[in-house]
């Protein structure tokens, strides 16, 4: 089998395959894989390069599989198609973590079965072991759920707009039983295992939809393609818990591996806290408070897979209810501190902080950069990672079973956005993930990096390319795009995608707490400036943190770009009326005359506008002569 994949890679890679078989023809020289004992733990193997062949043995499948891969990766390093010559060596090789993962988010956008196809084999080819399936939150449930059809049929969709012609349109899609039993075999036969997440009790907005009796107040469905924390959470009843165990045990059906994730994170209380009858229920438990009532509920759900052989793992968030969870239920530490809360308290936990390990980040502050989060998580920042803190005791440092990069998608609506967010810095989360600390370097991945690449293309992985620009463009010295400006504050910052094809052209960076841009030191003197400004649709859950955001009141109906020297406070130098760009759907340029002052100076940049959504933003601004 292991021969075969060996075949098929190098096919595409180099153009030519290896014949598979039990025998050793005397005449060839030889690729032999060998199971055996060693000590190299069971995912490490040995690989030996002789005049007469290569020999990978090891004691598991896994451990073939990876010597597998490491001779294709030798095998490709010239990047050229063709033969190709060996040198001697000989390779002793084990992972340092057993948990490798990437967590893809297909609930805030669907992604075909082919591309969950495809990132496991990209995954596998970095040696990659676990896929965090995340099929279910607030914006759609992506799982067939035989007993439960509408978690699907309802909960699967949600009104969203057509790029092309603005129009509403029904958005989503879900995987059926049969197709995602596919992908868990293609996955297998990659020593991927896939760690299901079915989110509770918040983030679970969709099958409140789908199901109304389960949720513990009334839901708007109207809202929920918006971004951000949903208000909706789970009614912790009994009724709540028989649905929930009964979507569990189709899923243990369909995911065979140890592990089912039940999410628990951003589980926000104040339904709970506004109804009778569940706090009657606290009450009745004798808990001390909601946080305890979650922890009562996840420990109750912990018990069911306990029951059924399964472990629990969670959101760090799960250890916000104290005690009763299962001794062997994990977290992922998404928190700088649930590391030390999961292992201090005897839990295992996967490390995958935010914001290092959040790939939905973006990866440089280049203009060219896809849509996403507005803190730069760079390749170096991935490959410095260290999941293992030096403050910890060995006890502790026991209970760190690997780490995990997550692929939120709300900023990438397509698959190809999907892997240029992943690629290449999951080459470097695997260095992280598999490498000794002592062997790390970052100065070799770099030299090595340009092959990795190139390995890229025939296996149909396209890559970010800002990533990896060996030099920073230079900006034009008069047009600066937004992710050429500086944010007067970094709070929320985003890189936000246009929704019409003219707003296409590039992102929008802001901090959506505070829309508000400094374009610093310049010579002023009586220039023109010219702003090119459109508006996004202000769609993000916030909670109570809306309130803190500042509406600038307007002196025209339509609201005002307002233009500011040296300071974002006191009298505008400009207010350039909205009127004409409010009409349109696309960019509009807004010029004005600045006042004749000599030297450098800041220009600041904000808006007027009577209510959130939606949101002006900048596209660029220039300076005239
Ligand atoms: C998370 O980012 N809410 C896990």
């Amino acid at each position: 089998l292991v021969g075969k994949y060996l075949s098929d890679l190098l096919l595409k890679s180099r153009g030519f395959g290896v014949a598979a078989g039990s025998r050793h023809p005397a005449t060839h020289s030889t690729i032999v894989f060998a199971r055996g004992d060693s000590d190299l733990g069971p995912e490490g193997y040995t690989l030996d390069v002789t005049p007469t062949g290569v020999r990978i043995a090891a004691p598991t499948d896994a451990g073939l599989f990876y010597g597998a891969v490491t001779l294709w990766q030798l095998m490709t390093a010239d990047g050229r198609r063709g033969p190709m010559m060996l040198q001697p060596l000989h390779i002793e090789d084990r992972p340092r973590f057993a948990w490798r993962g990437l967590l893809l988010d297909s609930a805030r956008h669907f992604q075909s079965p082919t591309f969950v196809e495809h990132m496991i084999d990209w995954m596998a080819l970095h040696k990659l072991n676990v896929l965090q399936w995340h099929l279910t939150d607030d914006q759609g449930w992506r799982l067939e759920i035989k007993r439960y059809p509408r978690l699907t049929s309802v909960g699967a969709w949600r009104p969203g707009i057509d790029r092309k012609t603005g129009r509403p349109i029904r958005y989503g899609g879900f995987y059926t039983q049969a197709e995602v039993q596919r992908i868990v075999a293609y996955a297998a036969a990659r020593h991927v295992t896939i760690v299901p997440e079915i989110e509770m009790p918040g983030h679970s907005l969709s099958a409140i939809v789908a199901y109304p009796q389960m949720g513990a107040a009334p839901a708007d469905p109207k809202t929920r393609g918006d971004w951000g924390i949903f208000p909706d959470i789970l009614d912790p009843s009994d009724r709540t818990y028989g649905f929930m165990t009964g979507v569990l045990s189709e899923v243990m059906d369909l995911f065979p591996g140890p592990w089912i994730n039940v999410g628990g994170d951003e589980a926000v209380k104040d339904e709970w806290r506004a109804s009778p009858k569940v706090q009657a229920q606290i009450k009745q438990l004798g808990l001390a408070n909601e946080d305890a009532l979650q922890g009562w509920f996840t420990a109750r759900i912990g018990g069911f897979l306990a029951a059924h052989g399964r472990r629990m793992i969670g959101w760090d968030d799960i250890l916000v209810g104290g005690a009763g969870l299962p001794a062997d239920a994990a977290t992922v530490s998404w928190h700088a501190d649930g590391a030390l809360k999961a292992t201090s308290a005897g839990h295992d936990t996967v490390i995958a902080t935010d914001p290092l390990l959040y790939f939905d980040h973006r990866q440089s502050d280049l203009v060219g950069e896809p849509p996403g989060r507005g803190i730069v998580v760079s390749l170096a920042d991935v490959y410095g990672v260290e999941p293992v803190s030096p403050t910890m005791t060995p006890e502790q440092a026991a209970h760190i079973i690997g780490v995990q990069a997550n692929l939120w998608t709300e900023h990438m609506p397509t698959e190809a956005d999907v892997a240029r967010m992943a690629f290449p810095r999951a080459a470097a989360l695997a260095e992280v993930a598999w490498t000794a600390t002592a062997l790390k370097n970052w100065e070799s991945f770099e030299a090595r990096l340009p092959g990795e690449l190139k390995r890229y293309q025939p296996l149909g992985l396209a890559e970010d390319q800002p990533a990896v620009a060996p030099t920073t463009i230079v900006p034009p010295i008069t047009r600066r795009y937004s992710q050429q400006l500086e944010l007067c504050t970094n709070k929320v910052s985003l890189n936000l995608a246009g929704v019409t094809d003219a707003q296409q052209a590039q992102p929008y960076l802001v901090d959506i707490m505070n829309p508000c841009w400094i374009s610093p030191r310049a010579e002023l003197g009586g220039r023109t400036v010219r702003v090119a400004v459109t508006r996004l649709p202000f769609n993000f859950q916030l909670g109570a943190d809306a309130a803190k955001i500042v509406l600038h009141p307007p002196t025209t109906p339509a609201g005002e770009l307002e233009v500011r020297v040296d300071g974002c406070t006191g009298d505008p130098v400009l207010r350039l009326p909205l009127a004409n760009a409010a009409e349109s759907r696309n960019v509009t340029v807004l010029s004005g005359q600045l006042p004749a002052l000599a030297g450098m100076h800041d220009l600041c940049f904000t808006f007027t506008q009577r209510k959130l959504d939606p949101m002006w933003v900048i596209a660029w601004a220039e300076l005239g002569s």
